[in-house]
């Protein structure tokens, strides 16, 4: 309540990016005074047997988890899991640190309850990841959502996913091939099935030659065709591979309320938050029916309330994640899902 009413408004007042910078080093700043993490615990987590779930080998201790994107760097984990969070992916982690794209490169859409975003992959690189994620506290699980640099051409691409593998695999509960952002040119080219099955395959030999395998999923965009998902179907049960993710920001403008003219101003990026909610669903219920429910499913978009994470769940998704809801409706959201979804159990 305090979030929407008051603390929300005042924050934007200022550049979407800005604010994320902002909020981040807050929540460190708030969380290094003394108790911080034992009150926040005791305000936003709840502890229920209801809401353990056991997925891929790993034991979640909620069903809620924080999407890809918000903490790319590992520097906030300790503090997502204080608000709540059953596990958190980092990421999108590239082998080389790059500073993504030119701002502003991050837009609010108000009126939608959406962001519009083409940050570019901007990270510190994979080695920096580690350097903070040597220095975690939490036992929250945590997912590496590993990407290629932008320079590396697709027919390299391939390296840039086993490096991070290899770097992160100490470090990280299980891993995310992302091959969906709409803001790395060409990257989701790598979606289709021969580049994507070889891929896969590879991050899969890898996977074999370790001692205990790590799952490893893949993240999809809701702007695939129906043929595209059922390739995606066949890729999964080629490579073995754990689940998938489903979904990443979509490049449509459909069923927005913005001025065209704004859109057009705002330009290319993933648009997130509410209006992706229906297509990321239609996605999940897809791939869970034609699939007859053959491979877990985490369910990403346009999660605001906790009947949307119980959509989620209930066309197919095992667990869910929030990035454009938290924004919007602050850190309450995480606890109202897990009430809600405990109450359904
Ligand atoms: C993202 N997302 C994202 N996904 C990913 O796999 N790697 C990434 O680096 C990012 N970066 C990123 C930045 C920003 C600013 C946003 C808004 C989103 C996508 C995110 O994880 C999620 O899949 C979508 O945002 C859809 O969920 P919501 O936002 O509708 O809850």
């Amino acid at each position: 309540m305090l979030y929407k009413t008051l603390i929300r408004p005042i924050l934007y007042r200022f550049d979407a990016e800005k604010v994320h910078y902002f909020v981040a080093n807050t929540l460190k700043n708030v969380f290094k005074i003394p108790f911080a993490k034992s009150i926040s615990k005791l305000v936003f987590q709840v502890e229920s047997h209801k809401l353990e779930r056991e997925l891929f080998g790993l034991k979640f201790k909620n069903p809620v988890g924080l999407a890809a994107g918000f903490d790319k760097n590992a520097l906030l984990i300790d503090e997502m899991a204080a608000l709540g969070f059953g596990f958190v992916e980092i990421g999108t982690l590239t082998p080389r640190p790059q500073v993504g794209n030119e701002k502003p490169r991050l837009f609010r859409l108000p009126k939608n309850e959406a962001l519009i975003n083409r940050m570019g992959f901007n990270n510190e690189g994979v080695l920096e990841a580690i350097r903070h994620l040597k220095n975690r506290q939490s036992d929250v699980l945590v997912g590496g959502n590993i990407g290629k640099n932008k320079l590396t051409p697709n027919d390299e691409a391939v390296y840039d996913y086993l490096y991070c593998f290899e770097k992160l695999y100490d470090f990280v509960d299980y891993f995310v091939v992302n091959v969906s952002s709409p803001n790395t040119p060409n990257l989701r080219d790598l979606q289709e099935k021969e580049p994507l099955t070889y891929l896969l395959k590879e991050l899969q030999k890898a996977n074999q030659k370790k001692v205990k395998q790590k799952p490893i999923l893949l993240k999809i965009a809701p702007d695939l065709t129906d043929s595209q998902l059922d390739d995606i179907i066949d890729i999964v049960k080629i490579t073995e591979i754990a689940g998938v993710i489903s979904t990443n920001t979509t490049i449509s403008r459909a069923n927005l309320e913005s001025e065209l003219s704004e859109i057009e101003t705002i330009g290319a990026g993933g648009l997130s938050g509410k209006p992706l909610g229906k297509r990321s669903t239609e996605v999940i219920r897809y791939l869970h029916t034609q699939s007859k429910g053959a491979f877990p499913i985490i369910g990403v978009g346009g999660i605001h309330t906790p009947e949307d994470a119980q959509e989620k769940l209930a066309a197919g998704a095992s667990l869910v994640q929030l990035y454009s809801g938290f924004i919007y409706e602050g850190p309450s959201l995480i606890k109202e899902i897990c009430k809600h979804i405990a109450k359904k159990s």
